[in-house]
């Protein structure tokens, strides 16, 4: 896949490039990823970018010119154009799972007051981060390259995107580590049990009470299968009698 981001501040992304995941997918060129500087498009002869905005306001604007010719320069057959905006859709993990299926996505980051409103008609769509301002689009098009790049096959364990949360609408069950005991607070017997039916029904019990808790408005989306209904009417306290002897056999095996 290649990833193409248009930006007026490419020095933002140096930590980003040479990092973790994203550095490991770049080097097994699992991912292309271009960082084109708007500003080296400019026909200005001052080299600007940007003019105060046409009526008046605060702020600077960034004109049509250089973005639509770096837009141009970048694009390919199968490109698919996406801005950064306030205004766009806002950004999800189902986004993220359609995007990694693209073989080309280009990243419109803008920043000041935002673009000329006249660039809308060269991109494909916008997308939004979230219902707050950034100084820019840079830091939504490093969450958004970043949330692609770990679905492409081979840059992380398959296993580690299979459950994770906003899978089916539901946030991760409670993950633990060593040690067994910290600060008081002790990992659940039950994940010693070695018995991963019955760990995996009671991540799930844990998930679906989670997601309701914490997220109404995505539980709302979630299709409740019969057990999963079961689950959710149990003590979410109290241990049932399918986890009881699991928790047993747990703690046998806690040193
Ligand atoms: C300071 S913002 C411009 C905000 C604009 N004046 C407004 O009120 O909607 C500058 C740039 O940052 C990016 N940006 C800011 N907040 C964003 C968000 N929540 N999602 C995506 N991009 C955002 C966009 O590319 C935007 O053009």
């Amino acid at each position: 896949m290649k990833i193409t981001i248009l930006t007026l501040f490419p020095e933002m992304f140096d930590g980003f490039l040479t990092n973790s995941i994203i550095k490991r997918a770049i080097a097994k060129e699992i991912v292309n990823i271009e960082i084109v500087n708007i500003r080296d498009y400019t026909k200005d002869k001052n080299h600007r970018v940007d003019s105060a905005p046409v009526g008046g306001g605060a702020g600077l604007i960034i004109k049509c010119q250089p973005v639509v010719d770096s837009i141009n320069d970048h694009k390919e057959k199968d490109s698919k154009i996406i801005m950064l905006s306030p205004r766009g859709k806002t950004y999800n993990q189902a986004k993220a799972k359609e995007l990694s299926k693209e073989n080309h996505i280009i990243l419109l980051c803008g920043h000041y007051e935002g673009i000329d409103e006249r660039v809308n008609k060269y991109v494909d769509e916008s997308i939004s981060i979230g219902d707050y301002i950034l100084t820019g689009g840079e830091i939504g098009s490093m969450a958004i390259a970043d949330s692609v790049i770990r679905l492409l096959d081979g840059a992380i364990a398959k296993e580690s995107i299979e459950s994770e949360s906003f899978d089916e609408n539901l946030l991760e069950y409670p993950q633990y580590t060593e040690p067994y005991e910290y600060n008081g607070e002790k990992v659940p017997d039950i994940l010693y049990s070695g018995n991963h039916q019955v760990i995996n029904k009671w991540r799930r019990k844990k998930s679906l009470n989670l997601t309701k808790e914490l997220r109404p408005d995505l539980f709302e989306k979630v299709s409740l299968s019969k057990s999963d209904k079961k689950l959710l009417d149990e003590d979410k306290e109290k241990a049932a009698k399918w986890e009881l002897a699991a928790i047993e056999k747990g703690k046998k095996f806690i040193k």
